[in-house]
Order: C-alpha cells, then structure tokens, then sequence
C-alpha cells in the first residue's frame, strides 16, 4: 500500500530532509583532496545528533555506518574508509536522518577538482535526469512515467548505463516504503500517483554500462566495467500541478559553489 500523507507528516518529513541538506552543505564547506569519508561519517554524526537527529542507516539491515559515501566507480551503498579522497574523485554522499519519527533520506554527487568532460557531464546529466522525473511526480501520473523521464534523459539521450538493481522508493516514518521507484520503464505503467504520497527519487546513472556487482562486503555496489557512476537523490511530495521538492540542493550547491576544491563547473 501508498501511504498518503498527512500535512503535519509531509512538513516532518520536510524538516528531517532538510537536515539532511544542511549536513551536505556543512560537507560541501569541508570537502577537498586528503580527507578521509570517514572523517566525513563522523563529521555528519556530529551534526545531525547536535541538531536532535539520529542517523538512520546505522545498524540499518545491518549496515555499519553512518553515511554512504561512493567514489568514482562505486555506485552506492560505499563504506567510508580512511582513504584520502584526489583530485578528479567524484563522489556521492548519501544520508539518512530520523528528526520526530520520520525519515529525510537523500544524496548528492560531488566533484574533487578537474574531472575529463565526459566525467562532468555524466554528473550534470544525472542532475539534471532527477529534475525531469521529478517534473513526472504529479497526481494521477504513473511510477512508469518518474521511471522512464529518468531513463529517457540518460539511457536514450547519451547512452549512459541506468542501474537496475537499485531503486528508489516511498518514505516517511520508514526509511523504505511502497512504491518503488526504478530509473527505467514504461509511460502510463506502474502505480497510479496520488496527491501527498512523498517519494525518494534517485537516479543511479553509469558512464559505462548499467551492469553492477556488490562486493564481499556485502553492501559496496560497483560499476562491472569500472566506470565512473553518479547518483542524485531528492524527496518529494506529489503534488496536483507541481511535486514539491522537500530537500534542498540550493543550500548544498551554495557551498559547492564557494569551495574553490569543488568543481560544480556545469549547466
Ligand atoms: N538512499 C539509499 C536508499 O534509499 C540508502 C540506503 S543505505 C542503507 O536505499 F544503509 F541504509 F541501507
Ligand atoms: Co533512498
């Protein structure tokens, strides 16, 4: 079953996602070449619980940290490790908070100065796949139309590999709820959309091919021909006319935009 939302529900899953924006942003201000992602897992532990939030994905199904973080050809789901982040790295941060009960899960792609053209057009294109399926999240629409926006301005348009091994999803007083959101399908197909069902849209998009294998670790997701992958996430809300997005990558991209490290060079 889709939960709808109550008003009172969507603005707590509002306030617990834009923690998560705040948490990216104060990463965005710190990012630069010889940090650890770990240094980072601990950094947005430090935020979220002085701002009154639990980290949601520690301990989640057994996961073993407090953030994701996916570098170059990781595709999700990437353990922080002691590893100093380099020059032309990209690498998404995923993170997921309970603020009052109710989840704000969301990502974002960033860039460790110069990357070859193709390296940064497969992050603004990635971006920008997330906008035109979230322009899909309106009533009465389908999943199939979120899920084939995504793939028409990725697949079809550049010959990028979509994953299909993971998917987006519902959320709200859990971290994964019905429906689930896959990058590829077909218009008019899926489950019926309806006015305050609030989504995790999060489009998975290789340079290369869509294969993906998980590694001995269990959790880590790789690109099988080893090339570079980037992933956006944003929740929203269904909405009649208009989704409304309830993370915020404006304060994020702020941030990137001030840090001379970060490379947020594109559209
Ligand atoms: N955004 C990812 C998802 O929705 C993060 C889950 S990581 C996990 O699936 F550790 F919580 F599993
Ligand atoms: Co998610």
């Amino acid at each position: 079953m889709i939960l709808i939302k109550t008003d009172e529900e969507i603005s707590k899953i509002q306030n617990a996602a834009l923690l998560v924006s705040k948490t990216l942003a104060e990463i965005a201000n710190i990012l630069k070449p010889g940090v650890s992602t770990l240094f980072l897992d601990k950094f947005a532990e430090t935020y979220v619980k002085d701002n009154k939030a639990e980290m949601a994905f520690k301990n989640y199904r057994g996961y073993p940290f407090n953030i994701c973080a996916s570098v170059n050809d990781v595709v999700v789901h990437g353990f922080p490790s002691n590893k100093p982040l380099k020059e032309g790295d990209i690498i998404s941060i995923d993170i997921g908070i309970i603020l009052d009960n109710y989840f704000g899960d969301h990502a974002y792609t960033f860039i460790i100065g110069d990357v070859p053209k193709p390296v940064l057009d497969l992050v603004s294109n990635t971006k920008k796949s997330l906008y035109k399926g979230i322009e899909k999240a309106i009533a009465l629409n389908r999943v199939g139309d979120i899920s084939y926006a995504v793939q028409f301005n990725t697949e079809v348009l550049y010959k990028y590999g979509v994953v299909r091994d993971l998917v987006g999803h519902g959320v709200g007083k859990a971290l994964h709820e019905e429906p689930n959101i896959p990058n590829f399908g077909k218009m008019g197909k899926g489950a019926v959309l309806a006015n305050n069902m609030v989504l995790a849209i999060e489009p998975m998009i290789n340079l290369g091919k869509k294969d993906v294998y998980t590694s001995s670790d269990k959790w880590t997701v790789k690109t099988k021909d080893g090339s570079m992958s980037a992933h956006f996430e944003h929740n929203v809300c269904v909405q009649k006319d208009k989704a409304r997005i309830l993370s915020d990558f404006s304060i994020i991209e702020s941030a990137e935009k001030l840090n001379t490290n970060l490379n947020s060079n594109y559209y």
